[in-house]
């Protein structure tokens, strides 16, 4: 695949929810949250401001170390679960925000695993020679589908978003994309759609927000990211030695530890930033990248490997030298 990322950025919303935030909020503790999830605080987006909002800003700062400009962008993919409305999608407004008005866009939905998923799709159009560049965004607003009296979930999410640009080269090594749907029900917003539209009740018992069975994403999660990193290093002839940083996505950092431990791979060769974050979905994989980066951690010529999971259930990897 003659395909490399030749920009990145990100961008967080300023106001930061904190854990003795939350203890105001729902009966948890601060240690509880720390020690059972590594969270220590989380960016939330103010009223008015949407999805579409951070993934353009994050594109722009993309374009902007990539040198490209508007008038230059072909293709524009955007992996969210917080689109600004069912339709049209939030790539379009991305589209319209930046006067990108050559490019194609549309959105993809594989939860969690969402920009890994939309990195291999527009890399695989830039390598097939339709398209010569393509802006790929990780972007979410979970405060807008969390509840909030749920101490089991609304301690995890965050906002945030984050992009690279794609362009003919060499970089993107190899992947690993997966699904099975049988564990469809284990991480859902179950109202809202064709199968449960709006209602008062389906409002009044909050079936608009995340519901998940914690246990059985975790343990799902922790196999499926180690196998498909495995298998990703395989298709692409490395091994965990090639592997200079690991960013993986940023759910909990039990599973984060433990995925690492399965692969051998030391923690000092690992991204970690959901202390900061929380879990911002697809978001959480390029803004972990952008830091990575911008501070240094990742150079060029360095290969990362960026492994995700998410609702679906699904999972992906993608090995790239930066
Ligand atoms: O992007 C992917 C989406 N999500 C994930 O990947 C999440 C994967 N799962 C997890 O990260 C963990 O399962 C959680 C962090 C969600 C939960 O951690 P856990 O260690 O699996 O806890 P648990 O659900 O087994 O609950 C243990 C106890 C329970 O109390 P009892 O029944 O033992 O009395 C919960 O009610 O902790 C309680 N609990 C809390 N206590 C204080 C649950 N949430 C909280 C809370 N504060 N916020």
């Amino acid at each position: 695949m003659n395909v490399r990322l030749s920009g990145v950025g990100s961008y967080l919303p300023e106001r930061v929810l904190s854990n003795p935030d939350l203890e105001k909020m729902v009966d948890t503790t601060s240690e509880w949250i720390l020690e059972r999830t590594g969270i220590r605080e989380r960016r939330i987006a103010p009223d008015g401001v949407a999805t579409s909002d951070l993934a353009t800003i994050a594109a722009q700062r993309a374009m902007e170390r990539a040198g490209i400009s508007a008038g230059d962008v072909e293709l524009i993919v955007v992996g969210t679960v917080t689109p600004d409305m069912m339709f049209p999608s939030t790539a379009c407004l991305v589209q319209r925000n930046l006067q990108a008005t050559g490019a194609a866009a549309f959105d993809v939905g594989a939860a969690c695993s969402g920009f890994v998923y939309g990195l291999m799709t527009a890399a695989s159009m830039i390598s097939s020679g339709l398209y010569r560049n393509a802006i790929v965004i990780g972007a979410d607003t979970l405060s807008r589908i969390t509840d909030w009296t749920d101490r089991g979930t609304c301690v995890l999410f965050g906002d945030g978003a984050g992009a690279v640009v794609l362009e003919p080269g060499e970089g993107i090594l190899g992947s690993c994309l997966g699904a099975d749907g049988k564990g469809w029900d284990a991480l859902m917003q179950p109202a809202g759609g064709s199968l449960m539209p709006a209602t008062h009740e389906t409002v009044d018992k909050r079936l608009h927000t995340i519901k998940m069975n914690g246990n059985q994403v975790f343990k799902f999660a922790v196999r499926a990211m180690a196998n498909s990193v495995i298998e990703c290093l395989d298709r692409c002839g490395m091994t965990r030695d090639d592997v200079n940083l690991l960013i993986p996505h940023q759910a909990n950092t039990r599973i984060i530890e433990a995925a690492a431990a399965r692969l051998g791979i030391p923690l000092d060769r690992v991204a970690v930033n959901i202390d900061k974050c929380g879990n911002m979905s697809s978001a959480s994989i390029p803004v972990a990248l952008d830091q990575a980066v911008q501070s240094g951690r990742l150079k060029r010529g360095d290969v990362g490997v960026m492994v995700a999971f998410g609702g679906g259930l699904t999972w992906g990897t993608a090995a790239f030298r930066w």
